[in-house]
């Protein structure tokens, strides 16, 4: 499989021994990305590319126009079924139905039905995903539910490890629950969670995917070394559910929370999801127990009684417009294999990486997205080269119909979501930004 030839800066501590997570595609599975004969032209390499791809047909189950729609990473892009599902809800479930719905129109059930589809696509048996809330919220109950599990061993555990490149939120909402249960926070480079837990580790919160780089971390090898270290570990799947395997049951995986808007396509807004394993379930002790997760919810006793199994991570009522969008957004994964995905995935950032090295003039961009498969999520991150100049360039590569984001002080984050990105928009895209490049 060839890499990009790009160079990639170093960003934070390489990961040492990383495994794969997962089967990584090799040239053989469908959407690899084998570069043409030398001398093919991009244009000619990506209507190639596209005829090969077995995903192909999937970008009719959304709503996209020619806007090149390169920020599935922030927020996915509307599902089809989505506006029909939700005018049907809207008219008949509630406007007809009204309260009979939240049992005949199957509400009531919906955060954990909803949560068993997702958890086909991050490797987790049913009974062990729910949605709600918001990826902050499940933070929340995720690393206070592990610090009282882990402390509940007997050992004195007082450190949560926190990825130090993490999403903020997890960062903030961390620090709140190291007060509340007696710990501290220790910043700690994601790939040297490995070396850095010990005994008084209780949890390590990592995020499996860096939203700022792109890099993927080894989740199979970091969740074994926090086990060896008798703590548990939280990861934060925002940035890969959806795009590559994740693997949760076969890795053993404690509690994972994530996202539905990005690589899920949910929506604005849509819930997040909490995953507990099934041995922790009896003592996922939540620091929000609200009335959704209690035995007898209608019983309305003053006494708490928490439900058995995932439904014991509900909290209150749940968002019913946004998880039935949710429920309808998924019905485009029916059929796809996960892996197709990350075989596109990685097909597609490595065409981008060889675009760009062929039209963008040299030393302009620098790719701070690793080049190693094993470590690479679904999005490339360029840092320009000329200070401040990132989000202008980027202002004017949406004004050119190329959607992607820009992270302060000058990132250029372009996300690749397989199931409706072609590789014919993978080739403008580097195309345009060589060009807004060249006149900036
Ligand atoms: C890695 C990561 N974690 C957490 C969040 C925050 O999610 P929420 O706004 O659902 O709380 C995000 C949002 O983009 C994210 O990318």
């Amino acid at each position: 499989m060839s890499d990009a030839t790009i160079p990639a800066e170093p960003t934070g501590t390489e990961p040492t021994g990383a495994e794969p997570t997962g089967a990584e595609p090799t040239a053989t599975q469908p959407g690899a990305a084998e570069p043409g004969p030398p001398g093919t032209a991009p244009a000619d390499e990506a209507a190639r590319l596209d005829a090969a791809d077995p995903l192909r047909a999937k970008r009719d189950a959304f709503t996209l126009d020619d806007t090149v729609y390169l920020d599935g990473n922030s927020l996915g892009a509307l599902p089809r079924a989505v506006p029909p599902r939700l005018a049907d809800v809207v008219a008949r479930e509630w406007g007809q139905l009204r309260i009979r719905s939240w049992e005949e129109s199957g509400w009531w059930t919906a955060p954990e039905r909803i949560g068993d589809r997702v958890a086909r696509l991050v490797g987790a048996g049913p009974g062990q995903v729910v949605v709600g809330d918001s990826t902050s919220v499940n933070v929340f109950k995720a690393v206070v539910a592990a610090v009282r599990i882990a402390q509940e061993r007997g050992a004195h555990r007082d450190q949560i490890l926190v990825d130090e490149a993490t999403f903020p939120t997890d960062g903030y909402i961390a620090e709140s629950a190291a007060r509340m249960t007696g710990c501290t926070v220790r910043p700690v480079a994601a790939g040297d969670v490995p070396t850095a837990v010990g005994a008084r580790t209780a949890v390590a919160l990592v995020n499996h995917v860096d939203y700022r780089t792109g890099r993927l971390h080894d989740l199979p090898g970091t969740t074994a070394a926090v086990h060896a270290a008798g703590a548990l570990v939280v990861w934060d799947l925002c940035h890969s559910a959806g795009a590559l395997p994740v693997g949760l049951d076969a890795h053993g995986v404690d509690l994972a929370v994530g996202c539905t808007y990005k690589y899920l396509n949910g929506g604005p807004g849509a819930p997040a999801y909490l995953y507990v394993a099934q041995a922790h379930q009896p003592r996922f002790d939540s620091p929000l127990p609200g009335w959704n997760s209690h035995a007898d919810p209608f019983g309305m006793a003053s006494a708490y009684t928490p439900a058995d199994g995932a439904v014991r991570g509900r909290v209150g009522t749940p968002d019913i417009l946004s998880t039935l969008a949710l429920e309808a957004a998924l019905e485009v994964w029916d059929g796809v294999p996960i892996e197709d995905v990350r075989a596109k995935s990685l097909a597609l950032t490595d065409f981008f990486l060889r675009c760009v090295e062929t039209y963008v003039p040299a030393g302009r961009v620098r790719s701070i997205t690793p080049v190693a498969h094993a470590e690479r999520g679904s999005q490339v991150a360029l840092r320009c080269a000329a200070a401040g100049e990132a989000g202008e360039v980027m202002a004017e590569l949406v004004r050119r119909g190329v959607v992607g984001d820009f992270r302060r002080p000058d990132v250029l984050r372009f996300g690749f979501t397989p199931l409706y990105t072609g590789f014919a928009e993978v080739e403008r895209a580097a195309r345009v930004l060589a060009d807004v490049l060249k006149e900036g």
